[in-house]
Formats: structure tokens, sequence, C-alpha cells
């Protein structure tokens, strides 16, 4: 299969890419200078030129506070651009899969999200994702697979935030009323390649990384992962506060955990654990 992915640079471009070297498929993986996906002409001449079978849209404005104060360009790349991919696939026939976030729910919920519950965006970026998903189901063919907490041995996130953090500080302040499913990009990178291998598969789909926490049980996690393998490191005590306690400009689902049930269902030996991936990352992380 011809598989094109966007974003190639992005920490699920770059997890999709390693993927890939470990499949039989024709890969091309376009970062942000060869393939700006808001340039409608250029996502055509890409698409028709390399005529993939699946195109994967990785490429997304993720700075999730930022977004507040520019919705219009959040809005082209995550919402107006998906449906320049749409039409480009169309063009040629390909399935598109496109990326969303468990950011396009309120989080005013006790048990975990499945893709028929109402959405109801908190903030910019949530906004635009789900506006994005609206635009991907002009594609003839597609899927829109949602995630949350995405983490990976590249780019910004969590994980490399708490190991930054284990050298030197005592104490840290994290999160404990925000509920999720922390997601290994190379776990997602597998099930997004199988989906699109897969027979007869559309519409949406939740992708869970294994139970859910909150981001203090999750530095938790990291921290007694990283005594474990580097006993030498001092790690800080992780001390309990509520977001109300520690704002961020963009409002967040205090509750964001996604159910994945239809995913399993479709791909039974698919499954994703994100204690085990943080001790199979954090080797190379912490070198
Ligand atoms: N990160 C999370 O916690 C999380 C959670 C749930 C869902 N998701 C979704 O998962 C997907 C992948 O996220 P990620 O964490 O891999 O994000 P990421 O690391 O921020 O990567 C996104 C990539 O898209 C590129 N990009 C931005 N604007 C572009 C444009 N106009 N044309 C082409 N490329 C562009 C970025 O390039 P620059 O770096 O040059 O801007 C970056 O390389 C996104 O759809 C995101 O919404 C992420």
């Amino acid at each position: 299969m011809k598989i094109l992915v966007t974003g190639a640079d992005g920490q699920l471009g770059r997890c999709l890419q390693d993927r890939l070297l470990l499949t039989a498929h024709d890969g091309l993986a376009l970062n942000r200078n060869q393939l700006d996906i808001t340039d409608r002409q250029a996502v055509e001449a890409a698409v028709v030129g390399f005529r993939p079978d699946v195109i994967v849209n990785a490429a997304a404005y993720t700075a999730v506070d930022r977004a507040e104060s520019e919705p219009e360009v959040v809005r082209r790349v995550n919402a107006e651009a998906v449906g320049y991919l749409a039409e480009a696939a169309n063009k040629v026939g390909a399935l598109l899969v496109q990326v969303s976030t468990d950011y396009v729910f309120d989080g005013r919920t006790t048990r975990p999200y499945r893709e028929s519950d109402p959405v109801n965006p908190l903030n910019v970026y949530g906004a635009s994702k789900l506006a994005g998903e609206q635009y991907a189901t002009g594609a003839n063919r597609y899927v829109i697979v949602r995630a949350a907490w995405l983490f990976s041995e590249y780019g910004n996130n969590f994980l490399k935030s708490m190991l930054k953090l284990a050298d030197g500080r005592e104490t840290i302040q994290v999160v404990i009323d925000q509920i999720g499913t922390p997601t290994y990009g190379g776990d997602l990178a597998t099930s997004i390649i199988r989906l699109a291998e897969a027979e007869a598969v559309s519409g949406i789909y939740h992708y869970a990384g294994g139970r859910a926490c909150s981001w203090f049980e999750f530095s938790q996690a990291i921290f007694a992962g990283l005594s474990k393998l580097r006993p030498e490191w001092r790690t800080p005590r992780v001390l309990p506060v509520t977001a109300t306690e520690y704002p961020g400009v963009a409002t967040r689902p205090a509750y964001a955990v996604l159910d994945d049930a239809k995913l399993r269902a479709c791909l039974p030996r698919v499954t994703g654990d994100w204690e085990l991936a943080i001790e199979a990352v954090m080797p190379v992380l912490t070198e």
C-alpha cells in the first residue's frame, strides 16, 4: 500500500515513519517544509503526484494554550486544511485518516467517552479539531482516530518535561484532578497503520493508550520508572495540585478518558499500555 504522511516531523509523524519502516508499505512522509497542508494547490499536487492509497494527516497546530490567541491560524491548519486533504483524497480514491483529540469533549462525565457521545469542546484547539473532523467527512473514504495525552521519544510531551525536571528539583506540582489515558505515539502509529490495512473501516475510532490516570499518577509512574532505571538520578517529590490552583490559558476537560471498545473489536491484537511504553522509551531518553 502507498501511504502518505503529513506533519512528518511531529511526534506522531516521526512514530509513523518508524513504524512504516517495519512494514512493506511504500511510505512518503512529508514535513511542513515539504508540504504545508494549508496550501490547497500543494496538497493536490503532492497527493496526485504520489497517488497514495491512504493519507494519514499527522499535521496539526497543537499548542493548546497559544491557540487561544490565534484562532484563525489554528482553524486554517486544524480544520480548513483537512478539507483540502479530503478533496485531494477523493481525486485519487484514497482513504483519509484524520487524527483527532479527546479535547472535542467537555469532560463533564464519569464514564469513558464513546465515539457517539455528544461533543462540546472547551477551547479553541478542541473546537478546531472538531471542525477538522467535520471537514474529514468530506472524503469519500475516511477514518477519524481520536487520541489523548500523546507522548513519545520525539517532540515536546509530558514524559520529556518530567524527565527534564528530574535534574535537581526537590519538589514539583502536578495536577491531580484531570483524568485521561496517556498514549504512546508508537502504539498509536501501529494502530493507525493496522486500521488503514483493515477492510471496511469507517467513521470515528477512539484510541486509549492504557489505564486511565491523572497527570499526578502519570508523573509518579514516570519517576518510579526513572528511579528503577537510573537510581543515581535524584527524582523530585510530586505534590498534587488542582487544575484551578494551576490554571493554563486554555480550559481543559477534567475527564478525558476514551472508550476504545470499537477499535479493539476491529483490531483485536492491538493494545496500548503506556506503563510498558514509558519503560521502553525511558532508556533512550535518559542516556
Ligand atoms: N500531543 C497530544 O497530546 C495530542 C493529544 C491528542 C491528539 N493529538 C493529535 O495527534 C496528532 C499529532 O499530534 P503530535 O503530538 O504529533 O503534534 P506535533 O508534535 O505538534 O506535530 C504536529 C506537526 O504538524 C506540523 N504542522 C503544523 N502546521 C502545519 C502545516 N500547515 N502543514 C504541515 N505541517 C504542519 C508541525 O510542524 P511545526 O512543528 O513546524 O509547527 C509538527 O511537525 C494531531 O492531530 C493532534 O491534534 C495530539
